[in-house]
């Protein structure tokens, strides 16, 4: 059964979701808003046959719409969310979900009380070396797990105008840690259950303060596991997901950022007292179009959204405290 869907922001990444969804007939995006919709967004409109309405209000009230997808900046997250549920919508939300751990369990609470699924942006998830990563770890392969660590770094930003959003440590502080360093944080959160300290450093090594461009946060979990994380914004891409476990370690590598379609590489030791490796090439898959339709379908009744509302406030409560943290120049923040 199709679910009819509307976009809200049609810049890079409201653009990538509308051409993915093109791929599949499980989704149809029939409208969009944007205040400001692109050159390039207007012909894609034309180009795909769906309607650019005026306002937001416009999609809310429009009966033929089921679902949003959310791709605008990170500030208007939380009320359209909240609105779209009112409406009646399923509502799928870009990463991050919101600023605050109290924004996100506002955002979940409108999902339960409009009886719908929340989704999220963390495609990563689905990525096959991802989900490969996550069975290891599940059937015991590495022992108990101790440690993650992850960088995932580039440049893409870093031509930006100065006065973009993306910029703005007001609207994506700490850097590269909400455009990359949320999905990693989402996985840790899947992998070690529930964070108890986040202790996090932000800088600027090139861009001009108050701009950053550097943030290395460290995540400690009820379970015991130590996570860390760093990023940077003026380095060509990198991508690396460690997780240590007592008998064994696995790792990814990626090539590429997830729209550059490129391969993920997985290492795996288990061999005790000795580095035996086996390595396989995972080729990229459609991460964006897999989420929002197993969003879509689970509002429709089949099957299980990966994403528990727990794991969408618990990633959002440590961007919150990694941004306290490091205002307080790395001083520990109990959750
Ligand atoms: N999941 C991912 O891997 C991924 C990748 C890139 C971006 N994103 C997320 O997508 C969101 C958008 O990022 P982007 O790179 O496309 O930004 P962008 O600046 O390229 O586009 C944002 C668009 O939103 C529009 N907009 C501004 N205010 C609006 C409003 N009130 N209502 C509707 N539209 C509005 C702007 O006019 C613009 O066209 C961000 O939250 C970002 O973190 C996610």
């Amino acid at each position: 059964m199709t679910m009819n869907v509307a976009v809200c922001g049609l810049g890079w990444w409201g653009k990538q979701i509308v051409n993915s969804l093109a791929k599949t007939d499980k989704v149809k995006v029939v409208a969009a808003f944007d205040p400001a919709p692109p050159a390039d967004a207007i012909a894609l409109a034309k180009e795909k046959g769906f309607k650019i309405e005026s306002t937001y209000e416009a999609l809310l009230k429009d009966k033929t719409i089921a679902g949003l997808i959310l791709t605008t900046p990170n500030a208007f997250h939380e009320q359209q969310t909240v609105d779209g549920f009112a409406a009646g919508k399923a509502v799928f939300c870009e990463k991050p979900l919101t600023m605050t751990g109290a924004g996100a369990a506002r955002m979940v609470a409108a999902a339960e009380k409009a009886g719908k699924i929340l989704g999220i942006g963390h495609e990563r998830r689905y990525e096959p070396a991802f989900e490969e990563l996550f069975k290891i770890v599940a059937d015991g392969r590495i022992g108990r797990l101790l440690s993650i660590e992850a960088n995932v770094s580039h440049n893409q930003f870093q031509a930006l105008p100065n006065d973009n959003w993306r910029k703005d440590p007001k609207m994506s502080p700490a850097g590269l840690y909400t455009g990359t360093g949320i999905h990693m944080t989402d996985i840790f959160c899947a992998l070690a259950g529930t964070p108890v300290e986040v202790r996090a450093e932000t800088d600027t090594l090139v861009f001009d303060k108050p701009m950053e461009d550097y943030a290395r946060v460290k995540v400690l979990f009820k379970s015991g596991v130590h996570a860390m994380f760093s990023c940077l914004s003026c380095t060509p891409f990198y991508g690396r997901f460690t997780a240590f476990g007592e008998k064994g370690w696995v790792e990814i590598i990626s090539e590429a950022n997830v729209d550059w379609n490129r391969p993920t590489h997985l290492i795996v030791s288990t061999a005790p007292a000795e580095r035996t490796m086996t390595t396989s090439t995972f080729k990229a898959e459609d991460t964006v179009t897999a989420n929002v339709v197993a969003w879509a379908e689970a509002n429709q009744g089949r099957g299980t959204y990966r994403f528990t509302p727990a794991h969408l406030v618990d990633n959002t409560r440590i961007f919150e405290s990694l941004v306290q943290s490091a205002a307080k120049g790395g001083t520990p923040i109990k959750l």
